[in-house]
């Protein structure tokens, strides 16, 4: 496996190292998209090499299936296995109450949906994620391309009823082309600097024709999982209707198991 390279990617891999060990036998497991998501991919299938651990996995992006089939993963789709035991995901901004935006990444449809179809959902991420408020990241909406311009006055409308001040919606470019997600459609990115309801937001967006799904993900994790460029993890997790935390001690040999590049 690659290394891990920066203090960014080593909280990333300490996070993602954890949340392999999630993964039993026989398991079907949504696979998460993003830089994080990726090792996470690559923690494991080196338990699949060295442990010979068994599960199935479902991708929520292209670029998350083609970098799993690459490294030998046992790959399906939702319909195919149609419940999943775990999704292990990235994220873009977790508050302390689990509402995440996600998104940065365009995949966040398929990475809902899948998310939805899981009895479980674990966030893999680095510190730098954590926040005490979401909406510093930009809220991506993905729309359809039809009548992209009354969905984004609709938008803008909705944020303005809704009390949101010197907002920017922008159209999301890559390459200086509209960016089409896996599902064709594109991307309005909603710079409101604070998301004082995350709940309310997400149903009024949705209730947009045009809005096929938006960002915000409102009771669907309940556990995280904070990797440090140490080693440490901080996990939090909802236990019988309380927020459990625990640490890992530091692991002074943590890289030493991944191989040469
Ligand atoms: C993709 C996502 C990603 O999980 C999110 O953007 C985080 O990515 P990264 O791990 O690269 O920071 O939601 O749609």
């Amino acid at each position: 496996m690659i290394k891990p390279k920066t203090g960014s990617e080593r909280a990333k891999y300490a996070a993602s190292r954890h949340a392999a060990k999630m993964v039993k036998n026989g398991m079907k497991v949504g696979l998460g998209t993003g830089s994080t998501a990726a090792w996470l991919v690559r923690c494991l299938a080196e338990r699949v090499k060295n442990e010979q651990l068994s599960f199935v996995g479902v991708p929520t992006s292209e670029e998350t299936a083609q970098l799993a089939s690459e490294l030998g993963l046992n790959l399906s789709t939702l319909d195919e296995v149609g419940h999943l035991d775990l999704t292990i995901d990235g994220t873009d901004e977790v508050n302390n109450a689990f509402e995440l935006i996600k998104g940065g990444g365009g995949a966040l449809l398929r990475e809902k949906i899948v998310a939805k179809a899981s009895a479980e959902m674990i966030v893999i991420a680095d510190p730098s994620k954590n926040v005490e408020a979401l909406g510093q990241f930009p809220l991506p909406v993905e729309v359809i391309p039809f009548g992209r311009g009354a969905t984004l006055a609709a938008i803008e409308s909705l944020l303005e009823q809704s009390g949101y001040k010197d907002v920017q919606v922008v159209l999301r470019k890559r390459d200086e082309q509209v960016f089409v997600t896996d599902e064709g459609n594109n991307i309005f990115d909603l710079h409101l600097k604070m998301i004082t309801n995350a709940s309310d937001l997400t149903c009024e967006l949705n209730l947009i024709p045009g809005v096929v799904e938006n960002g915000l993900f409102v009771d669907m994790c309940r556990q995280t999982i904070i990797g440090h460029e140490s080693g440490i993890v901080m996990i939090r997790r909802m236990a019988g209707g309380k927020v459990v935390t625990e640490q890992t001690d530091e692991i002074t040999n943590l890289f030493s198991d991944i191989g040469e590049l």
